[in-house]
C-alpha cells in the first residue's frame, strides 16, 4: 500500500514529514518534479500538463490516492483533474482546503454557508502563480465573509531552497514579508501557501512577528488525510512507496536528508 505526496521538488517534504508522523503505520510514496521545479513561475496550462504527468506516472506506481502537495499545482490542476474524470478508483486531493478550514475554524465536510469569522486581516505568501490564480481567495470565499486578504508574490524563495541557498532565501523572506507589511502593517494571520516555505517557518514568524499567528500545511494536510483514510479505507493503495525524483537523486537525497534532519534516499523517478 502507498498513499503518493506530489510536489514540484523539495516543499512536499513537509507534508511527507507531517503525514509520516501522523500515520506512522502508512506507506508513502514521494514524487518532487525537481528537474521542473519552479512550478511557480510556469502559466496555467505548463503546470497542470506537468502535474497531470507526474500524478499519472504515481497511479502507475500503485498510489490510489495522490495529495498534490504544491498549492501552485493544487491551484492549477486540481479542479481541472476532477472535472476532467479520473481513471476508476483513483483520486486527487489538493492542500488548500485543510488549511482554509483551520483559519475558519470549521469541521471538515462543514458546507454551510459562509460566516464571518475571527481573523480579518490576512497575509498569503504564495508563488506568483497560486497568487495569479486567487485560488485562495475563492476558496476562502465559499466559506467566510468580510476576511480581508493581501496576496504577497515571493519569487525566488522557492529556487533559493531547492539550491540549498538558506541564505538567499532568509533574505528574500524578509524582504517579502517587508512588501507585504507596507500593503498590510497588522496581519493577525499569515498563511505559508506554498509547501516549501514552513522551511523559512522561523524566518516568516520573526519577520511578521509574536502577534502574528502564522497557518503551515504540514499538520493540518496529515490530520485531513488520517480522516480521509479512516473513511476510505480502500484509498491507501498498492506497493512499497518509496522517494522519487526527477532531478538528480544524490543532490536531491542530500537536500531532503539537510532539510528534515533524517536519511532519506531518492531514486530516478
Ligand atoms: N511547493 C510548491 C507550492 O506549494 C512550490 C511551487 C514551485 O515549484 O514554485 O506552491
Amino acid at each position: 500500500m502507498a498513499v503518493g505526496i506530489f510536489d514540484s521538488g523539495l516543499g512536499g517534504l513537509t507534508v511527507l514529514n507531517a503525514a509520516q508522523a501522523r500515520l506512522p503505520d502508512v506507506n508513502f510514496l514521494y514524487y518532487g518534479d525537481n528537474a521542473r521545479a519552479p512550478y511557480g513561475v510556469r502559466d496555467a496550462e505548463d503546470v497542470y500538463q506537468l502535474t497531470k504527468a507526474a500524478v499519472e506516472s504515481m497511479w502507475d506506481k500503485g498510489c490510489d490516492l495522490v495529495i498534490l502537495a504544491c498549492n501552485t499545482a493544487s491551484a492549477a490542476a486540481l479542479r481541472r483533474m476532477q472535472e476532467g474524470g479520473l481513471p476508476k478508483g483513483k483520486r486527487v486531493l489538493g492542500v488548500f482546503v485543510p488549511l482554509i478550514e483551520a483559519l475558519t475554524e470549521r469541521q471538515w465536510g462543514d458546507n454551510s454557508p459562509p460566516r464571518e469569522v475571527a481573523v480579518q486581516h490576512v497575509a498569503l505568501f504564495a508563488t506568483p502563480a497560486t497568487v495569479a490564480s486567487r485560488a485562495f481567495q475563492r476558496e476562502l470565499a465559499f466559506r467566510a465573509i468580510g476576511v480581508d486578504v493581501e496576496a504577497q508574490s515571493c519569487g525566488g524563495v522557492v529556487d533559493a531552497i531547492e539550491d540549498g541557498d538558506l541564505i538567499l532565501a532568509e533574505a528574500l523572506v524578509r524582504s517579502h514579508v517587508d512588501a507585504l507589511k507596507r500593503k498590510m502593517p497588522h496581519p493577525e494571520a499569515a498563511i505559508l501557501g506554498c509547501t516549501h516555505y514552513p522551511l523559512m517557518e522561523q524566518t516568516f514568524q520573526e519577520a511578521l512577528g509574536p502577534d502574528v499567528q502564522v497557518f503551515s500545511q504540514g499538520n493540518l494536510v496529515a490530520e485531513s488525510l488520517a480522516d480521509y483514510l479512516q473513511r476510505h479505507p480502500d484509498m491507501y493503495g498498492a506497493g512499497e512507496g518509496g522517494y522519487f525524483t526527477t532531478g538528480d537523486p544524490s543532490r536531491v537525497s542530500d537536500r531532503a536528508t539537510q532539510f528534515l534532519r533524517r536519511e532519506m534516499t531518492f531514486q530516478a523517478a
